[in-house]
């Protein structure tokens, strides 16, 4: 994975990486690398406001590193049952969540104290089961820790406060945020129809200059952590609104860049989101779809928005992440040829 990373001179490696843990900037996702003079650390940073570190800070690509490897080796389950244990689970502030299968479940108390024993920056875990209704809140259930399900989470540099049992959020839409807020210009009118606890405005508002950022959902606990974290990061040009995308969007002014994340019904939005679209303003379309229909959605998504009467063009279109063994969360960008 491409990122920022200090390169530092290896007799100061050991003090700067400290440094960095200490002050949140460190990636403690991708693996420190060396050559014979320097050691290349990962970073999280602003790119337009990248720390003053007395070091030059470069790009390279870096191995992911497998948080969830060392608890397996301390987790005491039957043998036979070892196969089962899941080698990555998703982490949120402090927070492990992860999917264990039925054989697991037994075991998922011992299960999460070898987690949080292997991982000490991890306060609770969790157990997954699955996104669900309107709010696309994850039904959990805590397994080992503290008895929480509140949280912060630091994404490049922001702080995100939320309830994980109250609200969306996923920590593998971080590159996809950054994408998306590195393609804002000056004075653009952003829409986030499904904003969530506000991960890509805020982002937007801190490193962009947009005009107007107008976020919507209708998750009465989303819209309370999105004030709060509006407040946490000290942006300003955030508006929020309460409610159903289809009827919050009429009092709106019509957007240059509008984000859809609604991956499994985002389609059932998309008459909507072009009515609120400037001519040849862009929409960052989030959908869940089969790997091997994925030509076949492109061309329905161009000859719906033909029929809406607001043509598009597709620009990038790439995976986010996989979903399912035949699927994925995709994303694609609407540019509109009005
Ligand atoms: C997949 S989440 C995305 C949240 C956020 N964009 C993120 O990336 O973390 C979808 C969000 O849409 C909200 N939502 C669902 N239906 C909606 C609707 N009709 N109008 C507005 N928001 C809606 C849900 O409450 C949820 O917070």
């Amino acid at each position: 994975m491409i990122s920022k990373c200090v390169v530092v001179p290896r007799s100061k490696g050991e003090t700067i990486r400290k440094k960095l843990s200490d002050e949140d900037l460190l990636r403690k996702d991708l693996r420190i690398m060396s050559s014979e003079t320097d050691i290349f650390i990962p970073i999280s940073v602003d790119p337009d406001n990248e720390p003053e570190l007395c070091f030059p800070i470069t790009e390279m690509d870096f191995e992911e590193v497998e948080l969830a490897k060392g608890y397996r080796e301390l987790a005491d389950v039957p043998d036979q049952f070892k196969d089962l244990l899941p080698s990555s689970f998703d982490i949120i502030g402090d927070i492990c969540i992860i999917k264990l299968a039925d054989e697991l479940q037994p075991y998922s108390r011992n299960i999460g104290e070898a987690i949080l024993k292997a991982n000490s920056n991890l306060k609770v875990v969790t157990l997954d089961g699955g996104v669900k209704g309107e709010f696309r809140t994850r039904d959990i259930s805590i397994i080992a820790g503290e008895r929480r399900t509140t949280t912060i989470h630091k994404e490049f540099g922001l702080r995100l406060e939320m309830d994980i049992a109250s609200v969306y959020f996923s920590p593998r839409l971080s590159g996809e945020r950054r994408r998306v807020a590195d393609l804002v210009e000056n004075d653009e009118i952003i829409l986030d129809m499904f904003a969530g606890v506000g991960p890509f405005s805020i982002m937007i508002a801190r490193d962009k200059k947009a005009k107007e950022i107008h976020d919507i959902d209708i998750n009465p606990d989303a819209i309370v952590y999105l004030e709060k974290n509006i407040m946490l990061n000290k942006v300003e040009n955030v508006s929020h609104y309460l409610g159903d995308a289809r009827s919050v969007i009429c009092g709106l002014p019509n957007a240059d860049r509008i984000i859809m994340n609604l991956p499994h019904s985002s389609l059932d939005f998309l008459g909507t989101g072009l009515d609120m679209l400037q001519p040849g303003g862009i929409i960052h379309l989030y959908l869940i779809t089969e790997n091997e229909e994925l030509e076949d959605i492109s061309v329905k998504i161009t000859e719906m928005a033909e029929s809406f009467g607001h043509p598009v063009k597709i620009g990038a279109k790439k995976m986010v992440h996989t979903y399912s063994p035949t699927s994925g969360l995709y994303v694609f960008d609407l540019i509109s040829t009005l």
